[in-house]
């Protein structure tokens, strides 16, 4: 059967990867998730005192861009590939929000976007790719035959965010997390490179009251109209 590419693209926490995941299980395609990525060369920028509360030495990672280098590894034991970070896997330590709060100012650097661009597009060549992010169907995949753009309210963006950062230990208030996403929300939505924007040709779904399930069958049922022609 004929392979598409699906990019998904939204806001933060409205369940863009794990819909991205699931429909990449479903059809036998590969997912990328690409926040990893800028997660990833985040927690490399803050492991060389690159950036910190007080600074951001731009100019220096810029120079760092040529040693960062990034992988995903797929292994049966885990539910979904690892990133690794110059060959160590951070999966686990790109995720908390501490890297969150770094993420977004990171991500508007040209030279990092442009780096990590042309690794995702070098990715999606074969197709049968699924990857979301923010600029998916606006500039790393501008032709991908299916484009969904996510959103919710941030309250209820951040009660999943919370939930999500308990349950792995983090002991963290609910208004720093909606603090954060509405940071983010307002730095990916404002820079000059790549703003997170809805795509001419996305279909929008707000999740707000959506569970897991319906949005699945709901983003699924558009794949497999799309890969049969019928939309
Ligand atoms: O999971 P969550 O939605 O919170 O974030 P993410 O997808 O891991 O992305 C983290 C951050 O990376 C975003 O807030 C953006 O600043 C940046 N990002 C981006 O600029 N472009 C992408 N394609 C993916 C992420
Ligand atoms: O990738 P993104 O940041 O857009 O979101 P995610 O990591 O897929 O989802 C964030 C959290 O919200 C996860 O714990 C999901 O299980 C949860 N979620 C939910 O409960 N209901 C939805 N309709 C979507 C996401």
């Amino acid at each position: 059967m004929q392979k598409i590419t699906i990019a998904i693209d939204g806001y933060s926490s409205t369940g863009k990867s794990t819909v991205a995941k699931q429909l990449a299980d479903h059809l036998g395609y590969v997912y990328v998730d690409s926040g990893a990525m800028y997660r990833a060369v985040t927690l490399y920028a803050m492991q060389k005192g690159i950036i910190s509360k007080k600074h951001f030495d731009v100019e220096k990672l810029k120079k760092s861009l040529s040693e960062i280098h990034l992988k995903f590894h797929k292994e049966a034991a885990w539910n979904k590939a690892h990133i690794f970070l110059n060959g160590k896997d951070v999966e686990d330590k790109i995720r908390n929000l501490e890297v969150s709060e770094f993420v977004s100012p990171i991500a508007t650097i040209h030279e990092v976007r442009a780096k990590l661009v042309a690794q995702q597009q070098q990715m999606g060549l074969e197709k049968g790719v699924v990857m979301d992010g923010r600029d998916i169907g606006t500039v790393v995949f501008p032709r991908a035959e299916l484009k969904i753009f996510m959103n919710a309210s941030a309250e209820e963006r951040a009660q999943r965010r919370y939930k999500e950062l308990l349950a792995r230990g983090e002991k963290i208030h609910l208004d720093e997390v909606l603090k954060n996403i509405q940071e983010r929300d307002h730095i990916d939505t404002t820079r000059a490179d790549s703003p997170l924007l809805q795509a001419k040709d996305a279909i929008v779904i707000d999740n707000s009251e959506m569970n897991l399930q319906d949005q699945f069958h709901t983003v699924l049922q558009l794949a497999k109209d799309r890969i049969a022609g019928r939309i």
